[in-house]
């Protein structure tokens, strides 16, 4: 499969996320909706968005009990959305009673993607946690949980994404946001990566937010990162 673009819309209400997606171009055909646009206007929301022929990943990083978090992915599979994160940390067997109630949708099942470790954490918070691994430690073992429990990738940072194409071969898809051209304002992201290196590491899927939506000219943002990507 071709690494693709998601555009984040990473905005608090539906109007806007309408707006957004209409900026974009067609060759865009991802893009994700998180806590913030979802709590705020429930799943409505996605059907606007829908209509307009994209594909939604759905960000709302699910971490509770197996029965409760298989509960949600039955729910948000019958939204026809492309793509659905967890939190790694919800353990093995709430891992697997996800993946299982996605396989009950057959190809039309959502991709189940796992968060690692938050990149806001740093070793003094995972010590406050109780973990003593590095941060790096952590990513790669909860990465091999994830993906050995059935989920089909992993999110993870434009720092981390060689290491684990590495160590997880060619098959699960790594989601990679922090990506920057070498021309965009970098904001709050620390490390960041262009969209050629991140292909060229290994990502599957770029995320990519401010530097599309709140550029001057989203569709000219949009295709400068598509072109970034297919010199990899
Ligand atoms: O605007 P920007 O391109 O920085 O947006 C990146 C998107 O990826 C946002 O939705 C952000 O929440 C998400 N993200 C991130 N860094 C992480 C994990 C997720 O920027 N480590």
């Amino acid at each position: 499969m071709k690494p693709e673009l998601i555009v984040a819309l990473d905005v608090p209400d539906g109007a806007a996320a309408v707006a957004a997606v209409e900026k974009l171009p067609p060759e865009v055909l991802f893009v994700k909706v998180g806590l913030e646009l979802f709590i705020a206007e429930g799943p409505d929301v996605l059907k606007p968005i829908a209509a307009l022929g994209k594909k939604i990943f759905l960000d709302l990083k699910l971490h509770d009990i197996p029965r409760t978090v298989e509960r949600a992915v039955q729910a948000a599979a019958k939204y026809n959305v492309f793509m659905l994160t967890l939190h790694a940390a919800g353990g093995r067997a709430m891992l697997r009673a996800a993946a299982e109630a996605a396989r009950a949708f057959g190809p039309a099942a959502p991709k189940l993607v796992a968060v690692t470790v938050l990149t806001s954490l740093d070793q003094s918070d995972l010590n406050d946690l109780g973990v003593q691994r590095t941060p790096a430690q952590q990513v790669l073992a909860l990465g091999e949980l994830a993906v050995g429990s059935g989920m089909d990738g992993l999110v993870c940072s434009a720092q981390e994404v060689g290491a684990m194409r590495q160590k997880l071969g060619p098959l699960p898809l790594l989601v990679t946001p922090g990506i920057r051209l070498p021309s965009d304002a970098v904001g709050d992201q620390k490390r960041v990566a262009t969209p050629a290196s991140a292909v060229r590491d290994g990502a599957s899927f770029l995320v990519v937010g401010r530097p599309i939506l709140e550029a001057a000219d989203p569709v000219a943002a949009a295709r400068a990162v598509l072109a970034d990507m297919q010199k990899a």
